[in-house]
């Protein structure tokens, strides 16, 4: 299996800085040693994607009701990634990018379906990152990726220029929540409204991570035969164990409740692109590293580390 690794030291989806610093922190972590000594994958390194740190500008509508900060630079920076994506799964099986703010997804999974299409995407994460422009509490983009790229939303898209490149590509029956527990009232009434799978912290607490596993990944990809993308937010976690990350929400998932779903994830044998996001070594440095550690735990068990080594084979 041929593995393409990407840095995308974005930061422009929040407000702040030390999670361009993600990519480095996973890296000296061990994630490309482990990935082909441990996993033993054909590993490519493509390094980071050069981002401009040009002048943050935000867009504010006409009546002044709403603002979307540093849009033009996180648009053009997403522009980017889509194609480096794409470009990468025509000579790899699977693509695994390092963030970088949770806004990466805009540009990962648009150039994975450009590269590859009808994909379902499991999202893992404290946040469902349904936001739009008039839901946002925060204006921070990383907050809305999905609202460029569910296709439910497309003709309720706020049109933002620099992000008019990005057509919308998954369906709402095949994106899956698992792990959420802060979640914005915009938020839910776009889940109720377009019945999108989820399961919730509690959903986990009644009814156990294997359920729900088998439940979300039935439901996104009941024929099994879509390629999967996984995007993993390091705050879907307990920050009693990731701690550096710009948004940690208590109670999230433990270490073998993380390790279970991504091994799940693996057995699908369809993990096409996996995303990990959020990893801001700058917010709490005595623990950076540790963090990191459990990233790299996290896309080395996506990868297959455990399913080779303990009780599948
Ligand atoms: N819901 C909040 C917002 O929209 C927080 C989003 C956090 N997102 C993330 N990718 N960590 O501002
Ligand atoms: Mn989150
Ligand atoms: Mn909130
Ligand atoms: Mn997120």
């Amino acid at each position: 299996v041929k593995v393409g690794v990407l840095g995308v030291p974005m930061h422009f989806g929040q407000g702040k800085p030390g999670v361009r610093n993600g990519p480095k922190a996973i890296r000296d972590a061990g994630l490309l040693q482990r990935l082909s000594d441990h996993v033993g994958l054909e590993v490519n390194d493509y390094g980071d994607l050069d981002i401009a740190h040009g002048a943050h500008v935000d867009d504010v509508s006409k009546d002044g009701n709403w603002t979307i900060k540093n849009s033009r630079a996180c648009g053009t920076a997403n522009k980017k990634l889509a194609d480096a994506v794409y470009n990468t799964l025509q000579t790899n099986d699977i693509c695994v990018n390092l963030g970088g703010d949770h806004s990466m997804a805009v540009g990962s999974i648009f150039g994975h379906s450009q590269a590859r299409p009808n994909l379902s995407v499991l999202w893992v994460d404290a946040h469902p990152d349904l936001n739009n422009p008039t839901t946002s509490p925060s204006g921070n983009i990383h907050g809305m990726p999905l609202h460029f790229l569910l296709k439910d939303l497309e003709n309720k898209r706020t049109p933002i220029s620099d992000f008019d490149w990005c057509k919308s590509c998954v369906s709402s029956p095949n994106i899956g929540f698992i792990a959420i527990r802060d979640i914005d009232p915009g938020e839910i009434a776009i889940m109720k409204r377009y019945n999108i799978p989820h399961c919730s912290i509690r959903e986990i607490d009644r009814n156990g991570i294997a359920h729900c596993m088998e439940k979300i990944l039935d439901m996104i990809n009941p024929s099994g035969n879509r390629p999967l993308h996984v995007s993993f937010d390091i705050d879907s976690v307990d920050p009693g164990i990731a701690p550096s990350t710009g948004t940690p929400v208590r109670g999230g998932l433990s270490y073998r409740e993380a390790m279970y779903v991504t091994e799940e994830v693996a057995r699908t044998g369809s993990l096409s692109a996996f995303d990990l996001v959020e990893v801001n070594p700058e917010l709490d440095p005595k623990r950076a590293e540790a963090t990191a550690e459990v990233a790299v735990d996290v896309i080395t068990h996506a990868l297959g580390l455990s399913i080779r080594d303990t009780d599948y084979r």
